[in-house]
């Protein structure tokens, strides 16, 4: 695993060390006060042996994006693209070769002052670490409109992948998981009228035959796979909307005949289809195939990851670069 640490004002120590246990104080800021921010992203090997990531520097500013809602330091394109690509190349055979399976990077970043009393920390870890998985092929999302508790309000740490956010969806989401159904999905903190997301990817619904999903206002992480759906979906001719978008409107298009069909994007799952959405107490239920579009996107974005179709968007890093970074 990779190791930095933030102190007076910098980055000092980088190094890459075997993946183990840390020693900490138990008045660990991030522990009482919950500054800590997360990351997650993939290292795929192509057939050709070449390691891969996919648009890993919006995974830098994002995480960035997180430090500074956090009032933590960000992190350096140069110390994080270099650590990346070192330890990457280190821990190669730790990268599946086999279809479909990829290495998990989880970047994160803790506050380390050992002091008791609420303050932004002085001091920062920014640990890296990974593990292979293998292709993600998750059974078809049975998800419970949630109406009663809120993920994110706006104004506050929604839009930030914050520790904390993932917290707070725990005890809703056992309650949903007791019911039966994987996930929840999330509406808005105010009015409990729109459609947000679910607790680790964002929502799309095919609605007559253009597709919807909720616009980010704040409230909601900006998926990386969210938007390189939109564009992919887009390059296929299919018109996207992006705007609040109602729970009543999903109800009324279900009922009319119209909306038959909605999945979840995120990096662990890439696209996973949605079987059926409750609300209150009518049950949606959607179409699952390999002719809707979700597959044909999950088809089009996998065969682009993999280096079988061209990658026009320019979204494809390839770890071939120099390393300027110097272990020590
Ligand atoms: C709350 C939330 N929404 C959406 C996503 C999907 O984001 P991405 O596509 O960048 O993995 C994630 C996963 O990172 C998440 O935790």
């Amino acid at each position: 695993m990779f190791e930095v640490d933030f102190k007076n004002g910098e980055w000092v120590n980088p190094h890459i060390k075997p993946y183990g246990n840390l020693s900490l104080s138990p008045a660990l800021s991030c522990m009482h006060y919950g500054q800590a921010i997360f990351e997650g992203m993939k290292a795929i090997k192509t057939d050709d042996g070449e390691i891969t990531l996919f648009r890993p520097f919006d995974n830098w500013e994002r995480l960035n994006f997180s430090a500074r809602r956090l009032k933590m330091p960000e992190i350096p394109k140069g110390l994080f693209m270099d650590a990346m690509e070192l330890w990457l190349k280190l821990d190669e055979q730790w990268i599946p070769n086999v279809g479909g399976a990829s290495l998990y990077i989880r970047p994160l970043m803790i506050a380390t002052d050992d002091y008791l009393g609420v303050k932004a920390s002085e001091s920062y870890k920014f640990l890296m670490y990974g593990c292979p998985v293998s292709s993600y092929y998750s059974e078809p999302l049975r998800l419970r409109i949630e109406e009663q508790y809120v993920r994110a309000v706006r104004g506050g740490v929604g839009e930030a992948k914050a520790a904390g956010n993932y917290a707070a969806s725990m005890y809703p989401a056992s309650l949903a998981q007791a019911e039966g159904f994987h996930q929840l999905l999330w509406t808005d903190a105010i009015e409990h009228k729109y459609i947000e997301e679910l607790g680790t990817s964002n929502f799309f619904a095919v609605i007559d035959n253009k597709l919807f999903t909720p616009a980010t206002n704040g409230t909601i992480l900006k998926g990386i796979t969210r938007d390189s759906v939109i564009k992919l979906a887009e390059s296929m001719g299919v018109e996207v909307i992006q705007a609040p978008l109602e729970k009543g409107f999903l109800l009324s298009k279900y009922q009319e005949g119209n909306f038959k069909e909605a999945f979840a994007t995120g990096t662990a799952a890439t696209i996973a289809p949605i079987k059926l959405i409750r609300f209150g107490d009518v049950d949606m239920e959607l179409t699952v195939d390999e002719h809707s579009l979700s597959s044909s996107l999950h088809r089009s974005l996998d065969a682009l990851k993999y280096g079988k179709t061209e990658d026009q968007f320019g979204w494809i890093y390839s770890i071939s670069h120099g390393v300027s970074f110097e272990s020590n």
